[in-house]
């Protein structure tokens, strides 16, 4: 049994941002969200996030996640004493808390599992994560005996000059026994660098403590400013790419290509270069997407293109094909079979199977039935200035280039609509409909001569 703490109550001043740090964005998530993602395997029985800076937005971007509790730093003093906030959270408890950075969005959950295992068998106090690192730049620094017992920990202000050449970082992961814990963080002193109370000094004055070498050093990037940002960005962004390819989808010049590690993709689905997928996306088989394209929070069914084109929260049937410069967006759904094509704008729209819309067009707030074609240069008034009204248009029914549909307004089954008509009254099924001045020829006009 163990409990989680995170901490995430810092302000992340190096990133210059508004936005607190721990919700900076990194692949479709937020730094706490991976951190706490990382967690959830090892079934903790209780999850506690220090929050402090910002606190409300911080809890407000978590509320989704069931059963975090959020425990108040009110001004951030330092790891140790946001660690000191937990006494009266964790009065009585008597196993092991594992404590991670809430800056730590790369960590692998298998990493954390064997900490644990190494805390346990050797019955340490504290276990902590290490890792070498060619440029350790910033990072506290691990002194150990040769048998991975630590010695000190010392933060990177506070090092001489020869400390600093140690390589050998603490990578802000800890496994503690919480009573050895909770009985020495009441003594923390800030007399360092930054005037702070470091939950490291807390680690060498418990007892038994073991240093664990992590695996593959990419795993413990801490952010810190947006340098190391973009670090971890291609670390994740490599990692969900290969394993992509591995599962079956072709990536065609894959470093031009991002992924979110919220997207599902089927095998034999190609993506082609500059085409990016983002949020809860779901790409089913045969799908070729770009290049040039971004998918946000939507659905493609088998088969469907996409070339040049965005498309955000939508759904996308089987066969479909869309773009060049197409535009998808505020909850559309299209059918089957259908032609969504060159400078095309749907929004909130609804489309249904073999139904085509394939040059030059906007329909917003509209419902089409199948096998509907839309014509050149067709556009929905949906805005009057103040509010938006809904088109509906039944099946099998063909609208004439350049018409205008002035909303709200309803088109029946089978209905034409002549070219260049802007139609304002309903047209019943079977219909033709012409709204447009009659053409008027004057045979034998000429412009009169003016001036001598
Ligand atoms: C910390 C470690 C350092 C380690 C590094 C790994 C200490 C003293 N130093 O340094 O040894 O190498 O992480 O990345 O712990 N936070 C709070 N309350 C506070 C201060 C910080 O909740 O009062 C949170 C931050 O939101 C952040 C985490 O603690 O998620 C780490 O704080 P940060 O300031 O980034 O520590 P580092 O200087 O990186
Ligand atoms: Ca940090």
């Amino acid at each position: 049994m163990v409990v989680v703490a995170i901490l995430a109550a810092g302000r992340g001043t190096r990133m210059k941002s508004s936005l607190p740090k721990v919700l900076h964005c990194l692949g479709g998530r937020s730094l706490v969200e991976r951190v706490i993602k990382s967690v959830e395997p090892l079934v903790p029985s209780r999850q506690l996030v220090i929050v402090g800076y910002q606190s409300q937005e911080v809890k407000a971007a978590m509320q989704s996640i069931p059963s975090l509790e959020f425990v108040e730093q009110a001004v951030q003093l330092g790891t140790g004493h946001a660690i000191q906030q937990l006494l009266p959270h964790l009065q009585g408890y008597t196993g092991d808390l594992l404590i991670l950075n809430g800056d730590l969005p790369l960590i692998r959950t298998q990493t954390l599992q064997q900490l644990l295992q190494t805390h346990q068998e050797n019955q340490n106090a504290v276990t902590i994560l290490t890792a070498h690192l060619d440029d350790p730049k910033g990072y506290g620094r691990v002194f150990c005996s040769g048998d991975n017992l630590v010695q000190q920990i010392v933060e990177d202000k506070d090092c001489t000059a020869a400390q600093r050449q140690n390589c050998r970082i603490n990578a802000g992961v800890y496994c503690f026994r919480w009573p050895s814990l909770a009985e020495v963080l009441p003594n923390l002193q800030a007399n360092n660098a930054q005037k702070e109370y470091y939950l490291t000094d807390a680690v060498t004055q418990v007892g038994k403590v073991m240093a664990v070498d992590v695996d593959d050093y990419q795993e413990i990037v801490g952010i810190n400013d947006r340098l190391q940002l973009a670090t971890a960005t291609a670390i994740l962004q490599t990692r969900i790419k290969e394993k992509w390819m591995m599962a079956g989808v072709t990536l065609i010049d894959p470093g031009s290509i991002t992924i979110d590690d919220t997207v599902e993709i089927q095998p034999d689905v190609v993506i082609e270069p500059q085409t990016h997928l983002r949020g809860h996306t779901v790409i089913e088989t045969g799908c070729r997407l770009g290049p040039g394209s971004l998918i946000e929070n939507s659905q493609l069914g088998e088969n469907v293109t996409v070339h040049y084109s965005v498309v955000t929260d939508s759904i996308v049937q089987a066969e479909t094909r869309i773009g060049p410069y197409a535009h998808l967006r505020g909850h559309v759904q299209v059918g089957n079979g259908c032609r969504i094509g060159n400078f095309v704008e749907l929004k909130n729209t609804q489309l249904g199977d073999r139904s085509n819309v394939a040059h030059l067009s906007y329909l917003g707030d509209t419902t089409a039935g199948s096998q509907v074609n839309i014509g050149a240069g067709t556009i929905t008034a949906n805005y009057d200035g103040v509010k938006k009204h809904q088109t509906k248009i039944g099946d099998r029914t063909k609208t004439g280039s350049n018409s205008v549909l002035v909303a709200p307004l309803t088109l029946g089954d089978d209905v034409y609509v002549a070219a260049g008509s802007t139609v304002t009254e309903d047209v019943p099924d079977d219909s033709l409909v012409i709204a447009r001045s009659r053409q008027v020829v004057k045979q034998g006009w000429r412009r009169k001569e003016t001036g001598g």
